[in-house]
This record gives structure tokens, C-alpha cells and sequence, in this order.
């Protein structure tokens, strides 16, 4: 298939749109592992941009709680150059298009979660909904998550899990917590967690760095700290259907972007 990245650093691989298999995994599951989408060269400029990035002393940059190291990067298509086309990669929107019917959709949030050596801490057990609608004002379970590792995620590094199919019941009870980690979230509680995966199981994504993970906005999912001595970066755009905008505006621009002018 064309596509039209310009930037030298993307170069594309495959802009394949899933296979009828894939996207009925995608509806059982609501989370699916596409791997070798983004090259090591592309993972490998991804990462030398993040490098100024996470030394900015910004707003977007949010810190660990106990260790002030950045947690996540925010913002990133509106700070560099490379992040603006990552955005629009056919290789991310192809298939998040195709799951969502190919309705106009708009970067929400884009980001880096670097989960450093030894200090990057947990994601509490949650799924994204719970915040967009409590604290944005989104009407429905809609936006999609789109991942790529930019490290290789192993068992060791604080990877994703997640629980298969926990959407299918629709969004599950949630309580906001402020105080576990830097990062205000809304959460499910460790009976619903326990029930759900009892009855689903968890998986557990790995793959080398240009891994790309797409999971929905009421898929529960966690992750642990990461206690090894390497890093275990992920970028992370989240696409909305521009119908589904905020209607809410109390959280800054860099957690839910204003801008909804449809990605390419
Ligand atoms: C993580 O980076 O481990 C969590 C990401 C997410 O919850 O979307
Ligand atoms: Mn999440």
C-alpha cells in the first residue's frame, strides 16, 4: 500500500490493514499485537528525539512520584518535528481507522512513557475510558490506545497486562486514585480485577522495539515498576473520533488535546 511519510526517519514497513482474523481478535479481545511495524532505524531516531525531550523542564514532562525521573512525555507531536508525522503514520491509523469505520479521528494524546531503570513505577489496574468520561467529558468507550515499544518489552521491564475481552461486558465500577502514583487515574478495584480475570485470563504483550500494540478505551489493563536495569519505553497515540470530542475542558491541553482536526 502508498503512504505519503516524508520525514527520513519513517520509513514505512507495512501499512497492512487487519486481516478479517485479526480484527475478529481485536473485537474478542479488544487488544491485538501487530509486530515488526516500525524498523530498529525508526525506533532508534524515535528515541534520539525523546532524548531533548524528557531533559525539558516543561509541564508535559510528569514525574515519578518517588524518584522525580519523567514518567511520561506529553505533548510530543506539538514539540518535535518527528512526532508531528509519527502521528499520521499510516502504519498507526490504518488499522485504527479501519476498526472504527473510517469516521474522522483525532490525536487525543500523544505520548512517551519511559518507565526508567530501577524508578519507573506501576499503572494501576484501569482501563482509559474511566478517564476520558470522568475527567473529560467523552461521551463513548471509542478512542483507541496505539502503542509502540520502543525498547524491547520483556518480562522483566514493567510490560502491559492486560485482561481479553474485559470490555465486552461494558465499562466496568472505577474510583479515582490520587495518591498511588504522580498520575491522577481512574481505577478498577481488585474484586472486579479478580472476577474479570478469573474468567479471561491476563495476557501479556512482549516483542522487540517496533512492537505495536492497539488495544481499546475499556480494555482493563496494568502494568508493574519496572525493577530492572533497563528501560522499557512505549509510545502511545491515542485517536478519537472527532464526533466523541471532550466535552470537558478542565484538564490541560497536553492530557486531552483540543485540537480536533481530523489526522490525515
Ligand atoms: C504503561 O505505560 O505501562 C501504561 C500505559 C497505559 O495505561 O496506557
Ligand atoms: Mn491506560
Amino acid at each position: 500500500m502508498e503512504h505519503n511519510i516524508t520525514h527520513p526517519a519513517l520509513s514505512a514497513l507495512s501499512t497492512d490493514a487487519l486481516n478479517s482474523e485479526q480484527l475478529q481478535a481485536f473485537e474478542r479481545d479488544g487488544v491485538i499485537v501487530l509486530p515488526g511495524r516500525f524498523s530498529a532505524d525508526e525506533v532508534e531516531s524515535i528515541n534520539a528525539a525523546l532524548v531533548e525531550l524528557i531533559a525539558e523542564n516543561v509541564p508535559e514532562n510528569i514525574r515519578e512520584k518517588s524518584s522525580g525521573v519523567v514518567r511520561t512525555a506529553m505533548g510530543l507531536h506539538l514539540r518535535h518535528e518527528l512526532f508531528r508525522r509519527l502521528v499520521n503514520d499510516p502504519r498507526l491509523l490504518v488499522p485504527a481507522r479501519q476498526t472504527l469505520g473510517g469516521v474522522p479521528i483525532y490525536a487525543q494524546q500523544v505520548k512517551v512513557n519511559a518507565k526508567e531503570p530501577f524508578t519507573g513505577e506501576q499503572w494501576q489496574w484501569h482501563y482509559d475510558f474511566a478517564t476520558h468520561h470522568h475527567e473529560d467529558g467523552v461521551p463513548e468507550p471509542l478512542a483507541l490506545n496505539l502503542h509502540i515499544f520502543l525498547d524491547e518489552v520483556t518480562e522483566f521491564n514493567g510490560p502491559l497486562m492486560f485482561i481479553p475481552g474485559s470490555h465486552l461486558d461494558g465499562p466496568a465500577p472505577t474510583s479515582l486514585d490520587t495518591t498511588t502514583t504522580s498520575f491522577p487515574l481512574w481505577t478498577v478495584g481488585p474484586d472486579v480485577v479478580s472476577s474479570l480475570a478469573q474468567r479471561n485470563a491476563l495476557v501479556c504483550p512482549k516483542g522487540p522495539p517496533g512492537t505495536m500494540l492497539m488495544f481499546g478505551d475499556s480494555v482493563v489493563h496494568a502494568s508493574p515498576p519496572n525493577m530492572s536495569p533497563w528501560p522499557r519505553r512505549i509510545f502511545s497515540l491515542i485517536v478519537n473520533p472527532v464526533s466523541n470530542r471532550q466535552r470537558s475542558h478542565r484538564r490541560a491541553d497536553h492530557l486531552h488535546h483540543r485540537d480536533t482536526t481530523p489526522l490525515r
